[in-house]
């Protein structure tokens, strides 16, 4: 695995995987890997001979009081665990590389619609950051593949707009969420986490298994179980964002003929703002 900051470098490196013919995948993060950021890894490899892992931690993403200036950045254990799998590249740029007349004079791009509720509502801003950077990654790279996680199930329907509303061409591959044990998601901000919130931290997952199992059985009140699901996260020490039951094409209201349903939920647990969602195939 090479390791690349600078732009003209990445591009000597692409130019000669073009010319050999390879395929190119691009694996979006902001670091602090843990496998479930590996398991992309593994799934863009099913895609491409070639795998770019990108390491950025995007400040135009971050919104006032979050949490930019404390991100866990894990750079050198970031490289050892790369160095185990099948990434070819990872690449880290600076900020201006990736914003070269600076954040505030950034070209944006906006996905309207989609990122105006759940984690859009919260964090006004947020996808703004995420599309705008995700299209410069794309546009460093020129990845034919780019693979996200269900983990953050919001933020990869807006990049298929994105991808499909711009006409860019890279296919986007979304990947299983990949769990702790105890069905925790896997996320870098579960750092924030003190024992004892790491113990309950697993109810995030189990309330909305409990929706799913209902959905399941065929219980067709969505707002009910959504109200059942967001006291069960108060009672286990959470403070709910949201926890929504929603087409999952498009997180339009769902409705008793939606073959395919999501439950997503945000909720604070301490200093941690944790999210997670299960699909529902009916
Ligand atoms: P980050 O939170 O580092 O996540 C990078 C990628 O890993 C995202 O596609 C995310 O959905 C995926 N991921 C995180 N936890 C996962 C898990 N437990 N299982 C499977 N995949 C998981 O998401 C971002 O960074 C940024 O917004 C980014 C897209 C890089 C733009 O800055």
């Amino acid at each position: 695995m090479i390791f690349i900051e600078d732009k003209h470098e990445l591009k000597e490196e692409l130019a000669e995987w073009r010319h050999a013919r390879d395929h190119v995948a691009i694996v979006p993060t902001m670091g602090n890997l843990h496998p479930g950021h590996v398991s992309l890894v593994d799934v863009a490899k099913e895609h491409a001979e070639r795998v770019v892992v990108t390491v950025f931690v995007n400040p135009t993403q971050f919104g006032e009081g979050e949490d930019f200036e404390t991100y866990p950045r894990t750079f050198d254990k970031d490289t050892r665990r790369l160095k185990t799998v099948a990434a070819d590249v990872l690449f880290a740029p600076s900020v201006e590389t990736v914003y070269p007349f600076g954040i505030e004079s950034a070209t944006a791009v906006t996905v309207p619609g989609l990122t105006e509720n759940f984690c859009g509502s919260f964090r006004p801003g947020h996808f703004d950051g995420v599309t705008t950077v995700v299209a410069r990654l794309f546009a460093l790279v020129r990845p034919d593949v780019a693979v996200f996680g269900q983990k953050d199930y919001q933020q990869q329907l807006v990049i298929r707009r994105m991808v499909e509303d711009l006409n860019l061409p890279v296919t986007i591959i979304t990947a299983a969420t990949i769990r702790e044990d105890d069905g925790l998601a896997m996320s870098s901000r579960n750092v924030y986490l003190s024992d004892d919130e790491r113990e309950k931290a697993p109810a995030l997952y189990q309330a909305l298994a409990d929706v799913e199992r209902q959905l399941r059985d065929g219980v067709g009140d969505f707002d009910a179980l959504e109200r059942q699901a967001s006291n069960e996260l108060e009672r286990a020490g959470f403070l709910p964002e949201y926890v929504a039951v929603r087409r999952a094409a498009d997180l339009g209201p769902a409705e008793e003929a939606c073959r395919e349903l999501v439950v997503l939920a945000a909720a604070n647990l301490g200093q941690a703002r944790l999210i997670d969602n299960v699909l529902v195939k009916l």
